[in-house]
């Protein structure tokens, strides 16, 4: 394949058919996941990323973010950012640098204040009344509650791979909690030599398994990026007694796609030879299987 782009979740839908179409004019991978990713931090209906995105313990909306470059390896990161439009964007910047590649709390603050990156306050009236009615029956919740990283992959057509994502993490969690999402090798890998792979899901346990770095290097051992995302499914659950839930997905340096989760999930592909669209993935006795929606309306998860 010249190009292709894989996405987490129905509310990456829109933000991937963009990608794609930058990809196809030529443009580079980077730019272009940027911008889908940036699509749906914008968007409040989707709580669990950037703009509307649920809050912590203390009613504060901070966010996580992670960019690799596959070319090169170099990586840019934020974790617990507070008050800024796109977490994604400051990350990607930070990848310029040959030190200080991942910024947390203050720091990131500091470093994208200075840089003159847009800020938002990104708590709306609609995620503030959720935690006002909820704060109080914390222990009710379960940790997946409004829990949605998105995750861009891509090729563009020189070759290049990146990945991408952004989320506002665990509902609920302790101030200063970052997940997996700005970590290289847990939340999001990439190598153009070989693949890339992200994950959504429980951060902790991402972060314990080293599951996007465990899955590429399955690739780089030969595997299909279909059998790399199950055998490190399967290995997680397998050493993780109480493993939550995990779903990853992943791209091979052809653009072929790979999908693994433990719970159900909807995710979103396509290419220069296959029309974007949205696939629904569920486990079923053990396995992942993953199956066209034709119609998108019909899916209520984000
Ligand atoms: N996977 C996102 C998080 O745990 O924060």
């Amino acid at each position: 394949m010249k190009w292709a782009a894989i996405s987490t979740w129905k509310m990456s839908f829109d933000g991937c058919k963009k990608t794609l179409e930058l990809l196809a004019e030529g443009r580079k991978c980077d730019e272009s996941l940027i911008e889908g990713v940036c699509m749906v931090e914008d968007e409040p209906s989707y709580t669990s990323v950037g703009y509307g995105g649920l809050p912590d313990k203390d009613g504060r909306v901070t966010l996580d973010g992670g960019f690799m470059d596959g070319d090169t390896l170099r990586f840019g990161a934020v974790g617990c950012i507070e008050g800024f439009r796109s977490p994604i964007r400051i990350a990607h910047s930070l990848m310029n640098y040959e030190f200080n590649n991942l910024l947390v709390g203050a720091g990131a603050e500091k470093y994208a204040e200075e840089k003159g990156f847009e800020k938002r306050d990104n708590l709306t009236e609609k995620s503030y009344q959720k935690y006002l009615s909820e704060k109080d029956k914390i222990e009710t919740l379960t940790s997946y509650d409004g829990h949605d990283t998105v995750c861009f992959l891509g090729k563009d057509v020189s070759g290049t791979i990146c990945a991408a994502v952004s989320t506002s993490g665990l509902y609920m969690k302790a101030h200063g909690r970052i997940g997996d999402s700005p970590i290289p090798g847990a939340g999001y890998y990439a190598d153009s030599e070989i693949g890339s792979a992200a994950s959504t899901g429980v951060g902790e346990d991402v972060i314990k398994t080293n599951a996007t770095f465990r899955l590429v290097n399955k690739m780089a051992q030969g595997l299909s990026v279909q059998k790399a995302a199950d055998e490190t499914l399967n290995e997680i659950m397998k050493r993780l007694a109480d493993c939550r839930s995990i779903s990853l997905i992943a791209l091979d340096k052809d653009g072929n796609y790979g999908v693994a989760t433990n719970c159900d999930f909807p995710f979103v592909y396509g290419s220069d030879e296959c029309e974007v669209s949205l696939y629904m993935a569920r486990f079923v006795n053990g396995k992942t299987v993953i199956k066209k929606v034709d119609d998108i309306s019909e899916v209520t998860l984000d």
